[in-house]
């Protein structure tokens, strides 16, 4: 099933629309107790965002005083991201290169990159490579979906025509579509659990420090649907064992 699994995201049209995207609906979530995790565990403000895409969360960590580098595998949306942002740096890597840069970081945020990583294997060289890339004392805060949101319907997307994703088991496609874009054709991700996670954390010797799952409190003017009572992301904040 892994085989089958493509980079939905390298998709011109759909990612026009990402880029204008900010931070609505069920992604407010994921991105709102950030800021409080920075301070709690960073200590340095060089940041490298795993897998920028247009460069959404390249500029979030920007804004919040890091100096950060952006890196994916798409040459494509890296246009993008450098078209928004000209001043950023944004970087083209592959799986054999990401650990050759030639700089450590404080920070290194993975939001939903994870979620596009289709096997075990690819996943295990991620994380030693940006364990590599840790400086001393350094975090990784990884933002992956959780389980949940491939079978509930949301502020933000809608999985109702998908039943099969309830028989999904780690490293099965699920399909999930974005209701923040016109361009309703669903996105493809790989489930995986939050035990499965903590298996490929401890096999690339990261711990986990912290897993937040968020919740929305109800008073956000947001009309929410699952997200006052199911968490949509875990927020893993890990460092070098
Ligand atoms: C869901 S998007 C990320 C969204 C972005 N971080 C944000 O918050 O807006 C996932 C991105 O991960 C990239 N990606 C997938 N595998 C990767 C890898 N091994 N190394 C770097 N980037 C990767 C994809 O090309 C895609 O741009």
């Amino acid at each position: 099933m892994e085989q089958s699994f493509r980079n939905v995201y390298d998709d011109r049209q759909r990612a026009r629309a990402y880029a204008q995207l900010d931070f609505p609906g069920t992604y407010h979530l994921a991105f709102r107790d950030l800021p409080t995790l920075f301070r709690k565990y960073v200590q340095g403000t060089r940041a490298l965002d795993f897998g920028c895409y247009t460069g959404r969360s390249t500029r979030f960590l920007q804004r919040l005083g890091f100096a950060t580098v952006g890196v994916d595998i798409s040459p494509a949306m890296l246009d993008l991201a450098r078209t928004t942002d000209p001043r950023g740096d944004y970087r083209l890597v592959t799986a054999a290169t990401l650990a050759k840069i030639e700089q450590t970081f404080d920070l290194i945020l993975a939001a939903f990159t994870f979620d596009n990583i289709p096997t075990d294997a690819a996943k295990v060289e991620a994380l030693r490579s940006l364990r590599q890339l840790l400086a001393p004392g350094g975090s990784l805060i990884v933002v992956v979906s959780t389980p949940a949101i491939y079978l509930h319907e949301w502020a933000s997307f809608s999985t109702r025509d998908f039943p099969e994703n309830r028989r999904a088991r780690d490293g099965d496609p699920v399909r999930i579509i974005m209701l923040d874009l016109p361009d309703r054709r669903p996105v493809e991700d790989v489930v995986c659990s939050d035990a499965h996670y903590r298996e490929l954390f401890a096999h690339t010797d990261l711990i986990v420090r912290e897993l937040a799952n968020p919740l929305a409190t109800g008073a956000e003017p947001v009309k929410w649907v699952s997200e006052t009572c199911i968490a949509p992301w875990s927020v893993y904040v890990l460092g070098a064992a």
